[in-house]
Parts: structure tokens; sequence; C-alpha cells
């Protein structure tokens, strides 16, 4: 690997992923980060990297839907390795408004596949690596567990443009030959995650002294990661190089999301206590469900285990400690996120696309 093409690069587990391979691997080559910066792009989330990592760094914005952009990326900078993380990524998003998941989660993995197709030249070395979800396999009883064998059978305008965007890669694999690895993964958290998703969004929300919103009666259950343990699993994924292969990544730690929404107060409790309540947990308000709301999520992970040795290694404990601290101490990102402060900053740099 000596050009990797990360895309969406300046989202949460973009980013997440681009400082754990400049940072924690011996990776001596560069990484192109190709990112139209919508909504969840944060263009300083990595300001230290890029100035670290000069030209072994570099930054494209661009959209995954322009073929041309795509092909003169994929020229000039010899692609060799794609890590396709770009995508519209939030369900309450996509059932609002759809159109822009098909759009950019479909057609624009399609426009990166075809482009893939053309320049890999039938070398060993090229690998597409796609970053599915689990969310794609549909919703779970109380019993069972996805494993990479489970039917897809996505319920939400997201999962469904996710599993359509995994439907391309696998045609791509079998009918052009595309050297293709994918990992499907469950919730992640961790630092630099866009304040919509449940985690940062309730740890801000306590800091405000807002109402916790949770949905229906709180007893939806989602499987969590430490967002810093999926980047080693796609990095393991990549070295070992199992053309066609899928892999379950999660974090065998369920949570209902009321527990998971109490265990973040008790935690806020003790960092900032509060003089107006006995405990953050006054916040929590149960709001109209989302529709369609999965019930549970859960990965079976036996074949990463087994056929890499990856295994989590960041307790759900200290993940929580750590991100925590992260936003209590990183608190202009916060703002700046929040307030469009960023928007307008790429509005006035690179213009309003
Ligand atoms: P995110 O929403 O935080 O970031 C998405 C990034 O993609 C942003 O930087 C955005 O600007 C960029 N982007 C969006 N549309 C684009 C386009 N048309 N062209 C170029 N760039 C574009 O998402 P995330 O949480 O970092 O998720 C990354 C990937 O991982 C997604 O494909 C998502 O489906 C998948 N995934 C996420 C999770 C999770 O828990 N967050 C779990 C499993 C899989
Ligand atoms: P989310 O972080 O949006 O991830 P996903 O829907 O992809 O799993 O939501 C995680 C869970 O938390 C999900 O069951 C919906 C629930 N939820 C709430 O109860 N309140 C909220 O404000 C949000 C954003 C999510």
């Amino acid at each position: 690997m000596k050009n990797i093409l990360v895309t969406g690069g300046y989202g949460f587990i973009g980013v997440n992923f681009i400082r754990y391979v400049f940072e924690k691997t011996d990776f001596d080559g560069r990484i192109i980060n190709l990112d139209k910066l919508t909504y969840a792009a944060n263009p300083f989330s990595l300001s230290d990297i890029a100035k670290k990592m000069g030209k072994r760094y570099v930054f494209v914005r661009g959209d995954i839907k322009e073929e041309e952009l795509v092909e003169d990326v994929f020229r000039k900078y010899e692609i060799d390795t794609v890590i396709h993380f770009a995508a519209e990524s939030h369900v309450d998003r996509s059932i609002v408004d759809p159109g822009e998941f098909v759009k950019t989660n479909v057609f624009g993995t399609f426009v990166l596949l075809n482009t893939a197709r053309k320049f890999w030249g039938k070398g060993d070395n090229f690998i597409f690596h796609h970053v599915p979800t689990d969310e794609v396999f549909g919703s779970l009883g109380e019993d069972g567990y996805f494993s990479e064998d489970t039917k897809y059978s996505p319920r939400s305008p997201y999962s469904a443009s996710k599993a359509s965007s995994d439907h391309l890669v696998r045609a791509y694999y079998h009918t052009y030959g595309l050297p293709v690895t994918m990992s499907n993964c469950s919730n992640n958290y961790g630092q630099y995650q866009f304040p919509e998703k449940l985690i940062p969004l309730m740890i801000l929300n306590i800091l405000e002294k807002k109402p916790l919103p949770v949905y229906g009666d709180g007893s939806n259950i989602r499987d969590w990661l430490y967002v810093e343990d999926h980047a080693r699993a796609i990095w393991m994924i990549l070295k070992n190089r199992k053309i066609g292969e899928s892999y379950n990544i999660g974090g065998e730690n369920e949570w209902r999301n009321i527990d998971l929404v109490n265990k973040l107060c008790e935690i806020m409790d003790k960092k900032i206590p509060s003089d107006k309540f006995s405990s953050y947990k006054e916040l929590i308000t149960f709001v109209k469900d989302r529709p369609g709301h999965d019930y549970r999520y859960a990965m079976d992970c036996s074949k990463i285990k087994r056929e890499l040795g990856w295994k989590p290694s960041v307790s759900f404990e200290e993940g929580l400690e750590r991100t925590a601290d992260w936003y209590l101490a990183n608190k202009e990102w916060v703002e700046n996120i929040k307030t469009g402060e960023y928007q307008r900053w790429i509005e006035k740099n690179y213009g309003n696309r």
C-alpha cells in the first residue's frame, strides 16, 4: 500500500482511521482524503496530522458522485488502495430525506467502483475495502446474532442504501474480478463523532442541561464498539488481503438504550456534578419512537477473531470515560460544529457546493 484513497476521511470514522494509520501503524506511504465536506465533516479534526505528515497527507474536496473528479484523483495520485467510508450515515435523516442517501451511498459507490475497475490494472497490489454496517442485516429479536451469512434485510432508507452499495461491491468482485474486501460493523462511538448520534448527543445535552430524548421506551438494543478498535480491524483486513471476504466487526457489548443513557448520566454526575439535579438522569425524556425502529443488532465476530486474531481492546467503561473526557476537553470543536461555524469556514474557503 503506497497511495491510500480514504473517502469521507473528515467524518467520524474516517478521521479516527487516518489518525490510527499515521500514529499507530508502520505505514510509510500517502493518504489521499476525498471528502465533500458535508455537515458531518470536520476539516479541523485532522489539522495536526496535516501539518505533521506534510506531503504524506493530501486533502481533495470533492464529491464521490462526480466521475471526472474521481478519475482525476485515481490518476493523479496513483491510487492502489481504497477505503470507502463516505456516506450519508444517520438513520433519522434518512427517514426525513432519503434522496441524498440513495445518491451518495448507492450512486457514489457505483462511481468509485467503476473508476477503480478502470484503474486497478489487474495488478496484485490493488484493493478496494468497503465499509458497510450491521444494519443491513435487519433487526433481531431477543436472541441470535448476525453472521457474515445472515440474509440482508435492511429496513430503513439508510440501511437499504448501504445494502445496495454492498451488493454493487460484491457484483464488481464476482463480475469483473475487482479485488474487494468488506467489513460490516456495529455502532461505533468515540472522539470526533457528530453530535446527532446517541452518545455524543447525550453527553452534550447533559453539558447544556437539556432534555435527553430516549426514543420509545428505551428498550432497543445496540452493540457498541470503540472507534479505534474498528480502525484496527480494517487495517488488519487490509494487511491480510483475503480478496472477496467480508468480516463482521462488533463490540460484543450490547446495551439497551435506556441503560446506556443512565450509565452516561452516572459518568457525567461524577465528572461535572450538578447543583440543580441529584443526577442528570432527571433529564431523561421518553419521546416518540423512530418509525421502523430496529429492535436489536448484535454481531457474531467469530470469523475475524479466528482468522485475523482481532478482538475489541477497549472496554465500554474505559471507552465511555475517554469519550466523555474528549468532549469535555474539546469545547471549541463542539461549539464550532454545533453552531455551523465550520460550515461557514468551509464555504468561505472552498465555496458552497
Ligand atoms: P459520518 O457521517 O461521520 O461521515 C461521513 C463523511 O462522508 C463526511 O466527512 C462527509 O463529508 C463525507 N461524505 C458524505 N457524502 C459524500 C460525498 N458524496 N462525497 C464525498 N464525501 C462525502 O459517517 P461515519 O460515522 O464516519 O461513517 C463512515 C462509514 O462507516 C459510513 O459508510 C457508514 O455507513 C459506516 N458505518 C458507520 C458506523 C457508525 O457507527 N458510525 C457503523 C458501521 C458502519
Ligand atoms: P444512533 O446513534 O442514531 O445510531 P443507529 O440508529 O444507527 O443505531 O441511535 C442509536 C440508538 O439510540 C437507536 O436505537 C436510536 C436511539 N436514539 C435515541 O433513543 N435518542 C436519540 O436522540 C438518538 C439520536 C438515538
